[in-house]
């Protein structure tokens, strides 16, 4: 299969809009036509409750819903759909872990460990879960190198913490974390492991079964899937242990006034009425994904992000903070002396959509001594033109800014 990005684009309505550049992958992806078609399709055709009708209509949904379920859980290689959780997005899914694993694993003076370039949604449901349980949240810091820090890990795991949750990529530097090594290390330090995986799941192949982890959690919108909608897929024996999350319908077995008793996986961390439409919607983001030549994609995507580290690199009064051989999706930088937010505007005048600020990584920011970056992120449809369009919208604010002085 060989890979033409302009085929690829023409699946994207979005994209077609005159003008536009759309740079900002990492905050939500654009969906492609058969993700639209196949959640028109169930409203229009099959929409009813799921689970819990005796109707036909009913029974289709449930097929569909647990049809979507069942392509997930083979789209990062699970074990078994049972233990593939559907949940809002990434933040859900932490929030999930931290209340449910946390309230069973932590205790006082137990440590977490996060690292030090992870999204808010990682940090907080965890640094509040030890709150809860007076335990303490400790962050991997970077290196100088911008990498995260080995000898500093291999401390912090000397104290045998109860869980280590790793960003597989960073979304504010588009860093990728050295997993291969580092999960094991995790493990025979007796932690369970939880991965990240909102940026990843995007621009990696991914394997659950071979990474060894004991979580990994994404978002759909990131992966040209709707909004939402994620999923938590978990170890099972570690969900079976867990207490629920949320409660209410469709998660119970037997309720009485007195007492309750839950269902099983997964509908035990599955309170209400889920998003039907969105899972059926994200399975077939997944279904298209692997349609598609995946390195192919990937050798494209690396390709593109090479070629505007390199462009950036030959502007002047640029600082990257991102220029890792091995980033995925993302780079960061700021124009020096320059509020990122008034070079979002600028660009965003062109035409150009990349996005300026903290990128829910307070944290990250203040390690780099930043109050914000830029931070320009690709997807599979975006090309080198759009890049071009990206460094000579860039290079006319530069040049704005030498004339004003
Ligand atoms: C690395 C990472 N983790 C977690 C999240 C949170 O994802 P969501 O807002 O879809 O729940 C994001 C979103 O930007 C992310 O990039």
């Amino acid at each position: 299969m060989s890979f033409d990005v302009d085929a690829l684009r023409s699946q994207f309505p979005a994209l077609a809009q005159e003008g536009l550049v759309y740079l900002d992958n990492a905050a939500t992806s654009q969906k492609p036509q058969v993700v639209l078609d196949a959640m028109a399709q169930f409203y229009a055709q099959d929409n009813a409750n799921v689970h819990r009708g005796a109707h036909r209509l009913s029974a289709r949904a449930t097929r569909a819903f647990e049809g979507a379920r069942h392509t997930l859980a083979k789209f990062i290689n699970a074990p078994a759909s049972e233990a593939l959780i559907f949940t809002r997005g990434t933040t859900e899914a932490m929030n999930l872990l931290a209340n449910s694993l946390g309230a069973m694993v932590l205790g006082p003076g137990d440590t977490v460990l996060v690292d030090e370039w992870a999204h808010h949604a990682s940090i907080v449901p965890w640094q509040q879960a030890a709150l809860r349980a007076g335990a303490t949240l400790l962050p991997i810091p970077l290196g100088r190198d911008g990498r995260l820090d080995l000898a500093a890990y291999e401390r912090l795991l000397a104290d045998q913490p109860k869980v280590v949750v790793l960003t597989q990529i960073s979304n504010a530097l588009g860093a990728r974390a050295p997993l291969g090594s580092w999960l094991p290390m995790a493990r025979a330090a007796g932690a369970i492991t939880i991965i990240d995986g909102a940026q990843s799941v995007a621009h990696d192949v991914i394997d659950v079964q071979a990474l060894g982890c004991d979580f990994f959690a994404f978002s759909g919108h990131k992966m040209y899937g709707p909004t939402g909608i994620g999923v938590l897929w978990g170890r099972r024996d570690l969900l079976d242990a867990m207490p629920p999350y949320q409660f209410g319908g469709e998660m119970i077995h037997q309720v009485s006034f007195n007492q309750s008793s839950f269902n099983q996986l997964p509908f035990k961390f599955e309170a209400g009425t889920p998003a039907i439409a969105e899972a059926i919607g994200l399975a077939a983001a997944a279904q298209w994904l692997q349609g598609q030549d995946r390195q192919a994609l990937i050798a494209h995507e690396t390709a593109l992000l090479e070629y505007a580290r390199l462009r950036l690199s030959e502007l002047d009064g640029i600082t990257l903070y991102s220029a890792f051989e091995d980033n995925a999706g993302a780079l960061a930088f700021n124009v020096d002396g320059e509020h990122h937010q008034d070079v979002g505007v600028w660009l965003d005048q062109a035409g150009i959509a990349i996005r300026c600020g903290h990128h829910c990584c307070q944290p990250l920011m203040a390690a780099l001594a930043v109050k914000g970056t830029c931070r320009l992120s690709v997807a599979a449809y975006n090309c080198r033109d759009e890049i071009d369009r990206f460094i000579a919208a860039l290079t006319d604010y530069v040049e704005f800014l030498y004339d004003d002085a």
